[in-house]
C-alpha cells in the first residue's frame, strides 16, 4: 500500500481526494469515495447552510473520513456556511479561489485541515503563508473554475520546490499513469475531480454524464463566456473548462460584446476538464478509486527496472 502524509493523516488506502465539486459532489458520491478508501469531498457553490450540513450528514454515515470544499468569493456573501461546514465534522476543509486566508485560518484554530487550490506557484507561496496544512497544485487542464495561467506538471514541479507543506496535483489526472507520475514527482497524491463526473452516486443529470463519456480530450473549452450567459459573477481571473457548446463557441474571444448585449444561455454547461478523454464509461466511484490504486503497481514496475539497472553494490 502507498503511503504518503496524506494517506497517513486520513488513514485511507489510496492517496487520492475526490474534488469538491459544486452540483456534482454531494454527500452521496463523498460518501462512496471515503467508503472505498480515498477521501471524499463534498463540493458546495450557493445554499443555505442547513442543505450543506444534510449533504455532510450522508458522507458522515460510512463513518469515514470526508472534506468539504467552499469557493471564496461566494463565501464573503454568505460566511454562515464556513460555520455549518465546521460544525458538520469534516477531517478537512478547502477554499478556494479568491481570498481565502482568513477563512483558512479559521479552518485551521478549528484543528480541521486547511487546504486551498492554487493555480501559480506565488499563489502556493501566499497559501503557506496564510497557514494551510495543504496545498493543491492544480493546473489549468482541470475541470471547472479555476486558473488557466499554468499546466498541471510545471505547475507541480514549481511548488513542490517552493513550499514545504504536503502538495497534491490537481488536473488531468484520471487514471493511475496519472497519480503515479505525480507521486513519483512528490505529491502526497492527487485532487481528482473529472475523473468523478461520471460516477452514477454524482448528483449531475445523465445528460451530463453521458456528455462526459461521449467527450474526447480535445472536446473541452477554458472561458469566461459559459458565466457571462448564465449570469454568473465569477472574479475575472477564474473562467471554467466545460465541454464546448454553441453558445461557448460562438460568444468565445467576444467577452465584452456579450456583456453588453445582456444575452443569456439556456444551454447548461457541462464543466469537465481535458481528462474528459479518459472517461469512457458510467462507473461506480469504487472502480474509479480501485482503478486509481493499481498506481502502486506501475510504481513497482518501474522502481524494478531502475534497481535491475543498478543492482545494489555487495
Ligand atoms: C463539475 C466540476 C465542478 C467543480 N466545482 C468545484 C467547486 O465547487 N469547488 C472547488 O473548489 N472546485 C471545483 N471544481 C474544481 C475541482 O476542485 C478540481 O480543481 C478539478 O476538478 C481538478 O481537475 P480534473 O477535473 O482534471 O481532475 C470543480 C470541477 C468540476 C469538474
Amino acid at each position: 500500500m502507498i503511503s504518503t502524509w496524506l494517506t497517513d493523516r486520513f488513514d485511507l488506502t489510496v492517496p487520492v481526494v475526490s474534488a469538491p465539486m459544486a452540483g456534482v459532489s454531494g454527500g452521496r458520491l463523498a460518501g462512496a469515495v471515503s467508503a472505498a478508501g480515498a477521501l471524499g469531498t463534498i463540493g458546495f457553490a450557493v445554499g443555505k447552510p442547513e442543505e450543506l450540513a444534510a449533504e455532510a450528514a450522508v458522507a458522515a454515515a460510512t463513518g469515514r473520513p470526508f472534506g468539504i470544499g467552499l469557493l471564496a468569493w461566494l463565501l464573503d456573501h454568505q460566511p454562515a456556511l464556513l460555520d455549518a461546514a465546521l460544525d458538520s465534522g469534516p477531517a478537512l476543509v478547502s477554499v478556494s479561489f479568491g481570498d481565502c486566508a482568513p477563512y483558512l485560518r479559521r479552518v485551521r484554530d478549528a484543528g480541521v485541515v486547511a487546504v486551498t487550490q492554487v493555480g501559480t506557484v506565488d499563489e502556493a507561496r501566499q497559501a503557506v503563508d496564510a497557514g494551510v496544512d495543504l496545498v493543491v497544485a492544480r493546473g489549468g487542464e482541470g475541470g471547472g473554475h479555476g486558473r488557466d495561467a499554468v499546466a498541471t506538471l510545471p505547475l507541480l514541479q514549481g511548488v513542490l520546490d517552493a513550499v514545504d507543506v504536503p502538495v497534491l496535483a490537481a488536473g488531468g489526472i484520471a487514471t493511475a499513469r496519472g497519480l503515479a507520475a505525480v507521486l513519483a514527482a512528490g505529491a502526497a497524491g492527487a485532487w481528482v475531480g473529472s475523473a468523478f463526473t461520471a460516477c452514477p452516486e454524482g448528483a449531475n443529470s445523465d445528460t451530463a454524464k453521458s456528455a462526459v463519456v461521449g467527450a474526447v480530450e480535445t472536446d473541452t473549452l477554458y472561458t469566461t463566456v459559459l458565466d457571462l450567459g448564465r449570469g454568473a459573477h465569477w472574479p475575472s481571473e477564474y473562467g471554467g473548462r466545460a465541454i464546448r457548446n454553441t453558445f461557448a463557441d460562438t460568444w468565445h474571444g467576444r467577452e465584452a460584446e456579450l456583456e453588453s448585449s445582456g444575452v443569456r444561455s439556456d444551454e447548461p454547461a457541462v464543466w469537465v476538464g481535458q481528462a474528459a478523454g479518459l472517461v469512457n464509461t458510467v462507473r461506480l466511484a469504487a472502480d474509479v478509486v480501485a482503478d486509481l490504486a493499481t498506481a502502486e503497481e506501475l510504481l513497482i514496475t518501474m522502481w524494478q527496472r531502475c534497481t535491475d539497472l543498478h543492482p545494489p553494490m555487495r
